[in-house]
């Protein structure tokens, strides 16, 4: 049986007119600075960080981390937990952490904490999607491309079940 395509919610043109907007206003907050990291999470925030670091007219690096939701039942349900760190170290650099979706917040609240503690010159965050509805840790978010709805969304790095990640535009998929 032929599988149904995602229903678009962000198109391809939004998406890319999105991201120059936001490449510029990170260009011009940063302007002066020695370096920029770019802190993608993957797997999911590795085309965006893609699209947009290319897009920064400031000196930057690319790094990248990925961590993972605790799935046992001996673990408490929202538990993160950190597979894979950056490669250079943290310390006194300006940091930007760079996320496709905040749902619940569980992760990036995580991740914020954990990097704080490393003593980075700067440490802000700019994020793809956020669904407000789905919130449970409230997080800064300082570079936001949209706010949705609470549905199930795939493409533009964002998969479900692993499939869907490379579409070019956002869609709607039902949950699995
Ligand atoms: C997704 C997304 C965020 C996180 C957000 O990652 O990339 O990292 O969930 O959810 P939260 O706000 O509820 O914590 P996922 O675990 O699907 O992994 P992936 O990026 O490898 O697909």
């Amino acid at each position: 049986m032929q599988e149904r395509e995602p229903r678009v919610l962000v198109t391809e043109d939004a998406i890319q007119d999105r991201v120059a907007k936001l490449a510029r206003r990170i260009s011009k907050d940063y302007e002066g600075v020695e370096s920029l990291t770019l802190l993608g999470v993957l797997r999911g925030a590795f085309i965006f960080l893609a699209d947009l670091s290319r897009q920064l007219t400031i000196p930057r690096r690319v790094d990248f981390i990925a961590l993972s939701s605790y799935e046992s039942e001996s673990t408490s349900a929202g538990a993160v937990r950190l597979v894979l760190d950056v490669r250079a170290p943290l310390e006194g650099q300006h940091v930007l952490v760079v996320e496709d979706i905040v749902d619940t917040g569980l992760t990036l609240d995580y991740l914020l904490r954990t990097l704080q503690a490393r003593g980075p010159k700067s440490l802000k965050t700019c994020v793809l999607l956020e669904k407000p509805e789905r919130l449970k840790v409230k997080v800064p978010i300082d570079y936001l491309g949209f706010t949705i709805p609470d549905e199930w969304v795939v493409g533009y790095g964002l998969d479900s079940g692993d499939r869907y990640r490379c579409l070019p535009y956002i869609g709607v998929v039902e949950p699995q």
